[in-house]
Order: C-alpha cells, then structure tokens, then sequence
C-alpha cells in the first residue's frame, strides 16, 4: 500500500464515519500566537474544544478528520533514528461534544485491525493510570478489554506518557490511549476533559472532546514492513537522490540531511525565512545543519537543491503549495548555503582551536558567542558539535555573553534611533531583548521597501507623500497621501514588490551627506520632519544614489541585507484621514 492510499483511505474511513475532511492548516499558526510552528492537527480546533466555535456551524458536524503538517523541535536531536522527524504528516480524527471514548478506540482499532490490516498480535495499547488530580480511566480500559484485548497487553502509565497538551501555555487536553505496533507508538488518542490554564490548574470542559494523531510516516513504516520510516515510500526517493556511500555512521547523516531538507522545503512553502529569530531561526538552523552534514561527507556544493527539487516533485500532489512556491525554497536553500559555506570551514578551524586548547573540554560562552556571532553557527550547532568531541558548552556562560551583547546592542540602538516618529521613550519600554531591537530594524527597513514600492504602483496616478510612520516590534505602520482606497490588485502588487526586494537580498547602505545633496539626489524625506544640515542616507541596492532601488533621509536602525526581513505581509489598509491612507505590515 503506498502512503498516498493510507491518506486517502484513512479520510475515507472517517468521512464514512461523519466527519467533515478538513485541509491541513499552515505550519505557521494563524491565529495562535502560543506556539511557533504548528505541533499538532488538533491546533486549528482549538475554539471549537472549548465552545468558543461552532463545528456544526462552520464544518456541517461535530467531527473532522485531517492530514496535517506538524513540525517538532523537540525532535530534532533524535531525528535519524528509526522513528523520529522534526516536519511529518499527522492523520487525525477528532470530535467536539460529540463522540468520546468508546467510539474512539473502537474507530481506531478497526482502522488498524481491519482496514491497514495489522495483526492484533503485534500490538498493544496504553492507559491513563490515575493519579491525585486526574482519576484511572477504567472507561478506556473496559472498551479495550470489550474488543478482546487481553489485560497484559493493557499498560497503566502516568502523567509523563499518557497525559497530552495544552500545546502552548493553555488550552484543551486530557487523559490518553495509545496504540503501539511492534513497539512503536503509532496513534495517541487524546480524551479532552479540561482546560488547562496558564497556571497549570485543570477544570473541566464544557464539552468532552476527541483529539487523535497518528503519523503518517510510522503507519506507512509499519505497513510497507520496512526498517525504519526513511525506507517507506515517503523517504526512499530523496535519500536516494543524495550520492552517498553506505556506511554505518553515515547512514544517520543521510537521514538527518533527507529530514531537513524536506522539512525545509515545507517550512519555505508556508512563508518562513531564514532569519535569527522564531520560525526563521529554526528554519536557518535546520539548514546549516544539513549544510554541515553534507560538507563532511563531501558533498557537490549545492547538494541540498536537488534534494529540494525531489521533495517538491514527491509532495506537490498533496500539497500544491510547494510547486507554487518552488523558486522561493531554490532560492532559499541556494542563499542560505552560500552564505553558511565559506562561514562553516572557517567557524569550524576556529572551533578546533578553541577545543584543543581546552584540557577541560567545556567551551566558554563567550567562545561559544564568537562563533554564533562571527560565523553564524547557530548555538545548537556549537553544542552538537562539541558533544561529538566529547565537549560542552559552558550554558550559564554562554547566556551571560548573550545577555552582555544585548545590553550593549540596545545601548547602541536607544543612542542612534531616530527617524520615523518612533518616540524614544516608548522605544526603551518597548526594546527587551535584540530580538526586539532586530525586528525594529527589520521593520524599518520594510518600511523603505514600502515606501518605495507604493510609489512605483501609485505614483503615476497621484502624488505620493509619507504622512507619517510608527513601528513596534510587532508590526509597521505607514501613513501616506493618497486620495482613494487601494484596490485588492494594487495591495498585492505592492506587497509582491516588497517581497521580490526581499528575496533579492539587497544590500543596506547608510552614508552621511548635506540635506541638500541628499533631496537633489532624489532621497525621500519626511515632509513634516525638521532635518539638520547635514543628514544619514539610507539606500538599499546600490550605495550610488542613482542607481539604489530605495533612498530616504533616516536615522535607522536597519538590517544589513533585505533578505534578513523575513516575509513581509499588508495586514490592514484603511482611511487615516481626508486624503490619507494608513496601511499596517508585519514581517515573519
Ligand atoms: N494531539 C495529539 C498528539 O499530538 C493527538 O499526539
């Protein structure tokens, strides 16, 4: 059986049953600021556990069924093995005050036994064994024992394992059963009972709820009996799209190096981009890992995009979206080894360095810190390396030295800011970390891009002036003359340009020069801004005025290349006053 006939007859199994197929959300969260990367099928369902939606209303029944794309983090250091992955497709059902435990289990084990045809004797299941606050489900027990499987093949275990959510800080979870096949967990089926605050007090729901995840890539292990999920149709092809030599020890390579580059792929196709925080930070470090893996066993320069290419063909059936932003995932992964390549060799002589001059084989945080911040080894990467060396990284010590460089970068940023109308008092409230400092610059930058680039959709049509302009490091705000509301076309166009400046890379440039010379050279201003005499020009693409895509008058901060801003995005258009318009953009 391949794995694309387990999606679709799990789908079928269950829409036979009631349930509405409901597509796989994005694996950026839309609407849950909780959790980075989406983690589980059940994410987008959230509402409708708590009754804070409508699952009659919005899906015509009380029950969904799904194939969901989930990243783990937690993974990452496991992936390789026989089982884990850091992206994978999850086969959920769930039900939202409608079936509970019996049909659950029962629902789960015919799919197994009968419809993947697995013998019953190669399974066995988990329970909830009850502990002060959340009773033994002697419920799940009985239907277990009802479809004839014997007691010994019933385990009782604790919170740790048969316990699951809130993903984030609060929401629903509940007491578990959980399905192994040869030993490996295959299906986790969730009982939602409570609520789960932020303070980790428990009360019950409303409603009961049903929340189960399988993994399409285990499942597909089981049933095309093969050793591990990296030899199921789902692998088979990218790994051997890669030339490597089959040693024992760089089998695990291979396999770290297929996972990433798929989960990569997938992670581009959602709209993440490499960058030093959130999404984009796991993104950067998923790739210079697999860059690093790739180096060691000699790999061609830019091996991961055939690999990509391969992980597009295989999925874009399933997921379209991979196809439509196949050139973004190239690009991406072509950028990110060039940048990391030369970095990685010299990084990696300067840490051999550091290592065989210490007899104490812990690496100082400040070592550590040189090489996250002069070549871009993210810190995880310092540490995986270190530990294959027998090493460790001195934690606390590495903190302190992020810390240090916090404090001093947003010393420099709270002294130089200016420009845009960002108050200087609410910016020191405002800034907590770099990361904050980071976006700001990051916004400002977009800002230019904006700015620029509504000229070039607008321009012809009327004359285009800043109003004004406000940042958080949330989002930007830019208010400009304009005597219509936008058109839905003109808001994309405008945001495609924002984009295609930012996928190009652009250099960021900032030169000093008499206000005069800089408004007669065509740089933008700020009409409403008392410049000095002499001002700070900011020109992207070009340090050459005439030739820069964007120039404006500007105290920063920005970043140095467009390419570190992310995925830019118009939230809000709207009227800010007679004649002006107000448009709200973040970046991701
Ligand atoms: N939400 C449950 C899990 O992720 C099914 O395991």
């Amino acid at each position: 059986m391949t794995s694309q006939e387990i999606r679709e007859k799990f789908l079928k199994y269950f829409k036979d049953r009631g349930h509405t197929i409901v597509p796989s959300s994005l694996l950026l969260p839309e609407n849950d600021s909780s959790v980075l990367l989406t983690t589980a099928g059940m994410q987008q369902f959230k509402p409708y556990y708590t009754g804070e939606k409508d699952a009659v209303r919005d899906f015509g029944a009380r029950q969904t069924v799904s194939v969901q794309k989930c990243f783990r983090t937690s993974d990452i250091d496991e992936t390789g093995d026989q089982s884990h992955l850091t992206f994978f497709e999850m086969l959920g059902n769930f039900s939202f005050g409608g079936y509970f435990k019996k049909e659950a289990i029962e629902y789960a084990w015919k799919f197994i036994t009968e419809e993947m045809k697995i013998s019953s004797d190669r399974c066995y299941v988990s329970v909830f064994e009850g502990d002060g606050e959340v009773p033994e489900d002697s419920e799940s027990i009985t239907v277990w024992k009802e479809l004839g499987i014997a007691g010994d093949k019933i385990q009782k275990r604790g919170r740790e394992d048969n316990f699951w959510g809130p993903t984030g800080n609060e929401g629903p979870c509940g007491p578990t059963s959980e399905i192994y096949v040869d030993g490996v967990e295959i299906w986790n089926l969730v009982f939602n009972q409570y609520y789960c605050r932020p303070d980790k007090t428990l009360e019950p729901l409303k409603q009961n709820g049903i929340d189960t995840g399988m993994g399409l890539e285990r499942l597909t292990m089981i049933v095309q009996d093969a050793p591990t999920i990296f030899e199921t149709d789902l692998f088979l092809p990218i790994i051997q799209s890669i030339p490597h030599r089959d040693i024992e020890n760089e089998t695990r390579a291979v396999r770290i190096i297929a996972d990433h580059a798929r989960a990569s792929a997938f992670l581009v196709a959602d709209g993440v981009f490499p960058s030093n925080v959130g999404a984009g930070y796991i993104l950067r470090r998923l790739l210079r890992r697999a860059i690093r893996y790739g180096k060691i066993m000699n790999f061609d320069k830019n091996f991961l995009i055939p690999l990509s290419e391969k992980v597009v063909e295989m999925y874009k059936k399933q997921y379209p979206e991979l196809a439509a932003k196949r050139e973004d995932i190239l690009t991406v992964v072509q950028k990110e080894e060039e940048k990391f390549s030369g970095a990685l060799e010299k990084g990696s002589k300067e840490l051999e360095k550091i290592l065989a001059e210490k007899s104490d084989k812990i690496i100082s945080g400040d070592d550590a810190f040189k090489i996250y911040e002069s070549y871009g080894f993210p810190m995880e990467l310092t540490r995986e390396i270190a530990a294959e060396k027998g090493f460790a990284v001195d934690e606390s010590g590495w903190e302190s030295a992020f810390k240090k460089h916090q404090e001093i970068s947003r010393a420099g940023v709270e002294k130089k800011f200016g420009g845009h109308g960002v108050n200087e008092q609410t910016l020191k409230s405002e800034i907590h970390n770099s990361k904050e400092i980071k976006q700001i610059a990051r916004l400002h930058t977009a800002t230019h891009l904006l700015h620029q680039a509504i000229h070039d959709v607008l321009g012809h049509e009327a004359e285009v002036r800043q109003m004004g302009s406000d940042i958080t490091p949330d989002r930007l705000r830019f208010d400009f003359s304009f005597p219509r509301r936008l058109t839905p076309e003109e808001m994309k166009k405008i945001e495609n340009i924002v984009n295609e400046k930012i996928t190009l890379d652009l250099p960021v440039y900032s030169a000093k020069m008499s206000k005069e010379d800089a408004i007669r050279m065509g740089a933008r201003a700020f009409f409403k801004e008392k410049y000095p005499d002499e001002v700070n020009v900011y020109s992207i693409g070009d340090p050459d005025l005439s030739k820069a895509y964007s120039k404006e008058l500007c105290g920063g901060p920005h970043i140095a290349r467009t390419g570190e801003i992310g995925r830019f995005k118009i939230i809000k258009e709207e009227s800010s006053s007679a004649g002006v318009r107000r448009m709200k953009a973040i970046v991701e």
